[in-house]
C-alpha cells in the first residue's frame, strides 16, 4: 500500500495546501482531517488547540503517513513542537515556510500577518520572521471573522466582501509592501484580500513554499511516490460532509478529477 502524507486542518482551510502539494507531487497520495465540527481554532485557547491537534495526528497515524502536515497555521503555532515529540515521522508546519516567501518578497522589511487570535497572540510569525531578518518591521491583526465565512462557503458573498474591507482598514494605513496569509482559509479570499490591499502589497499564501519544504523533505529520506503510484485520496471531516466535500471539489477541481477519492466523517473523539 502506497504511503501517504498526512495533511490537518481545523476545517476547508488545509485544502489550500493540499492543492499545492498535488501540484508539486501528483503521484502523493493525501489523508486529509478537517475538524469542521469544533472549527473554527482561533477564538480556542492554546490548550484546546493543542489537544484537538493531538487527537486528530492520533487519528491519522493508524495510517502509518510517512509524513505530517499541519496544514494550519493556528494548530502549528501552538501544537508543532509537541507533535513533533509525538511521532516519529517527519511534522511540517506552515508558518516556518510562510515566513521565508515573506522574507523573500520584502523590499521594504514592512511586513503585515494576519491570522486568527490564536496565531497572532502567540506571536510565532513575529518571531519567525525577525530569526529570518531580524530588522523586519511586522504589523499583525487577527482576522477572526473570515474562517467562518469560509467554512460556510461563503467567499464570494457581498457580506464577505464588506467584511474584508472593513477587517483590513487599518492594516491598509500601514506602509507594508508584503502580507502573508497567516491562515490556511485565507487564500479562499485572495481575490477580496489583493483588492482591498491594492497592487503595490504581495499576498504571501504559505502553500507553495510548504509543498517545497514537503518535497525537499521526502527527497532527501528517498520516500517520494513511485512513478507508477496510483493515489486514492481519503478525505476525513467531523462535521457537515457535504459542505466539506462541495467545497473541496470546487477548490481542488482539476487536482482530483481523475483521482479516486474516498470522503468519511469518522469518529474520533
Ligand atoms: N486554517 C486555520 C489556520 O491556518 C485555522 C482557522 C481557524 O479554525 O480559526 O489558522
Amino acid at each position: 500500500m502506497q504511503q501517504a502524507i498526512a495533511m490537518l486542518d481545523s476545517g476547508v482551510g488545509g485544502l489550500t495546501v493540499v492543492k499545492e502539494v498535488m501540484r508539486q507531487l501528483p503521484r502523493e497520495k493525501i489523508i486529509y482531517f478537517g475538524d469542521t465540527a469544533r472549527s473554527p481554532y482561533g477564538p480556542r485557547s492554546s490548550e484546546e488547540v493543542r489537544l484537538f491537534t493531538r487527537q486528530i495526528v492520533d487519528y491519522l497515524i493508524q495510517y502509518q503517513p510517512k509524513m505530517i502536515v499541519i496544514a494550519c497555521n493556528t494548530a502549528a503555532a501552538v501544537a508543532l513542537e509537541d507533535i513533533r515529540q509525538h511521532v516519529s515521522v517527519p511534522v511540517v508546519g506552515v508558518i516556518h515556510p510562510g515566513a521565508r516567501a515573506a522574507i523573500s518578497a520584502t523590499k521594504s522589511g514592512y511586513i503585515g500577518v494576519i491570522g486568527t487570535d490564536v496565531t497572532v497572540r502567540s506571536g510565532a510569525y513575529v518571531q519567525a520572521l525577525r530569526r529570518l531578518s531580524p530588522h523586519v518591521e511586522v504589523i499583525s491583526q487577527a482576522c477572526p471573522q473570515f474562517v467562518p465565512l469560509v467554512e460556510k462557503g461563503m467567499y464570494r458573498s457581498e457580506e464577505t466582501w464588506s467584511v474584508v474591507r472593513e477587517s483590513l482598514a487599518s492594516v491598509r494605513a500601514t506602509p507594508i509592501d508584503t502580507l502573508v496569509l497567516g491562515c490556511t482559509h485565507y487564500p479562499f479570499l485572495t481575490e477580496p484580500i489583493q483588492e482591498v490591499m491594492g497592487p503595490g502589497v504581495e499576498l504571501i499564501n504559505s502553500a507553495e513554499e510548504t509543498a517545497r519544504e514537503v518535497s525537499t523533505i521526502l527527497q532527501d529520506k528517498n520516500q517520494l511516490a513511485e512513478k507508477d503510484d496510483m493515489p486514492v485520496h481519503q478525505f476525513f471531516c467531523s462535521g457537515d460532509q457535504e459542505m466539506f466535500q462541495h467545497i473541496a471539489k470546487e477548490w481542488l477541481g482539476d487536482q482530483i478529477q481523475d483521482i479516486p477519492c474516498i470522503w468519511q466523517v469518522p469518529h474520533i473523539y
